[in-house]
């Protein structure tokens, strides 16, 4: 099976923060894990370099968009692989393949009738690119909302109002948690949407309306459409071609809440009216906040950088934490001394502690290769049945879009074994036959734990499997018992970390 996961492109106004290193981490651990059941995974992300935000930010630094950005887009292209994150694609707004996506996708608007020019007379807020109707702030940003009228495009978007009510209630799946789908659906229900505003004269900075002098697109029809120009190369590709529909079939949007009308509302529209399908699912995270406010590099208060977090903790410690701890939709308030307890109790004390005192066990007492020889008795086969049923409850999780219920089942796995371990107490074991069988049992739940580590560990999971002699994890191989096992010293899984 195909799966396409995309994460929003990043604004390369700013460096990336933690806020955007989770929604790249979460769909890195849905990547390792679709990988994991044998599946072919696609993972596309990028910057967004268009609109008025970054053409401000750039004159604000005294530098061209095209100077100012490219360093920062860089950065964000860095970051991903230096955090163990293989990104398939990385779209930029500026390459012109991507641009010759987004006039053709425009075309098929036009096309469909659902263009037109009229006058855009209102609110803005250039830090979020977004049209408000009403009030004197932004919501998020805080800032005054700037009033415009000027010439614009617009988009019928009341055209598509019943098709995403509909589109909606009949896949309750569509927009996760239920929370934020029952937000879209009233807003949708609640009111006559109004057509959208999708073209721009203040600014020259993005992409030119093909036939419309002095026009460029709206910086959201712009970056939406990079969800399918990164499907296409050199971006010559048709929207219908085999190459784009095997990945777009099956598409999932990770995006946090802040943009939710975008890729609920405006997105679905802009598809239908271009005769596309919509993408699968949307997986809506919440914020990360320092002390209540939201990481955001207009607060540099709230600036908490993931390259230092990690560079002192391991990326698997940063993956880890946030992985575990945002509840699927839910905010989380970061704080170091929590991150420090978390990945000390978690990876340092039950994890990595297992496998050490385990592999030092197995190699003192049976030389690091042995089979099980005396029959199972009933708290071997619990403990081996519970290595299994994690594995159901961890892909529930993931099926239900939250992985941090997957990583607390996995770390309780944790915890069992070691219970398992403190119980039966294998250094006071006389009889070598029950010792062999005691230590198989410890050896092949582990087994079975980093199988269902690995897309939140990858690291630490590959370390820890060198350590039981086992190769690459595959979920296939979960319950899968071999008869003879074996242990290597290979060091410590994960070292403390100090406060
Ligand atoms: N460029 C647009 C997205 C276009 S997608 C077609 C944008 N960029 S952004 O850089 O401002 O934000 C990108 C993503 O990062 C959003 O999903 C946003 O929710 C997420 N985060 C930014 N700060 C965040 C936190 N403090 N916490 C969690 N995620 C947050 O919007």
């Amino acid at each position: 099976m195909n799966h396409y996961l995309t994460t929003p492109i990043y604004y390369a106004s700013g460096s990336p923060h933690l806020g955007h290193a989770y929604t790249t981490l979460l769909a890195d651990c849905y990547k390792r894990y679709y990988q994991l059941q044998g599946d072919d995974v696609l993972l596309a992300s990028g910057t967004d370099e268009h609109g008025q935000k970054i053409e401000r930010a750039a004159r604000a630094a005294g530098l061209s968009p095209e100077a100012f950005i490219a360093p920062l887009s860089q950065e964000f292209q860095t970051l991903w692989p230096s955090r163990g994150i293989e990104v398939d694609r990385f779209e930029r707004t500026t390459a012109p393949a991507h641009k010759r996506y987004a006039t053709a996708f425009w075309r098929r608007l036009e096309t469909a009738g659902d263009i037109y020019l009229g006058r855009y007379q209102g609110l803005y807020c250039v830090e979020c690119e977004q049209y408000f109707t009403e009030g004197t702030l932004c919501p998020v940003h805080r800032r005054p909302l700037e009033s415009f009228s000027e010439p614009s495009y617009f988009f019928r978007l009341g055209r598509f109002q019943d098709a995403l009510i509909q589109h909606i209630r009949d896949n309750p799946q569509f927009i996760v948690p239920a929370t934020r789908r029952n937000e879209v659906l009233s807003f949708l229900e609640g009111q006559t949407l109004k057509d959208l505003s999708v073209s721009r004269t203040a600014t020259s900075w993005g992409v030119p309306v093909a036939g419309a002098e002095g026009h460029v697109q709206y910086v959201w029809v712009d970056a939406l459409s990079t969800y399918l120009s990164a499907l296409s190369l050199d971006g010559t590709a048709r929207f219908e071609d085999e190459s784009i529909q095997c990945w777009w079939r099956n598409a999932t949007h990770f995006i946090g809440k802040d943009i939710l009308t975008f890729h609920a509302v405006y997105w679905p529209a802009l598809l239908l009216s271009a005769g596309l399908p919509l993408p699968r699912q949307l997986i809506v995270n919440g914020w990360l906040t320092v002390e209540g406010l939201k990481i955001s590099k207009s607060d540099p208060s709230t600036i908490v950088d993931p390259r230092a977090l990690a560079g002192q903790a391991g990326s698997d410690a940063l993956r880890w934490y946030f992985l575990k701890n945002v509840s699927l939709g839910q905010d989380l308030d970061f704080s170091a001394a929590h991150f420090v307890q978390t990945i000390n109790s978690d990876l340092a004390n039950n994890f990595g502690n297992l496998i050490s005192r385990f592999v030092s066990l197995a190699q003192k007492r049976l030389g690091g290769s042995w089979r099980q020889v005396a029959d199972l008795e009933t708290r071997d086969t619990i403990l081996l049945a519970q290595a299994v049923s994690t594995g159901d409850a961890v892909a529930t999780a993931f099926a239900q879009g939250d992985p941090s219920e997957g990583a607390r089942q996995v770390i309780r796995l944790a915890s069992d074994i070691n219970a398992y371990f403190q119980q039966q107490a294998p250094w006071k074991i006389g009889d070598e036959a029950r010792l062999a069988t005691t230590l198989w049992t410890v050896h092949q739940s582990v087994a079975d734990l980093t199988i269902l580590t690995s897309p939140f560990l990858p690291e630490i999971s590959t370390k820890a499997r060198h350590a039981l002699g086992l190769g690459q994890a595959s979920w296939r191989q979960i319950g899968q018992r071999d008869h003879v096992v074996s242990t290597f010293e290979t060091g410590p899984v994960y070292l403390r970390l100090e406060p």
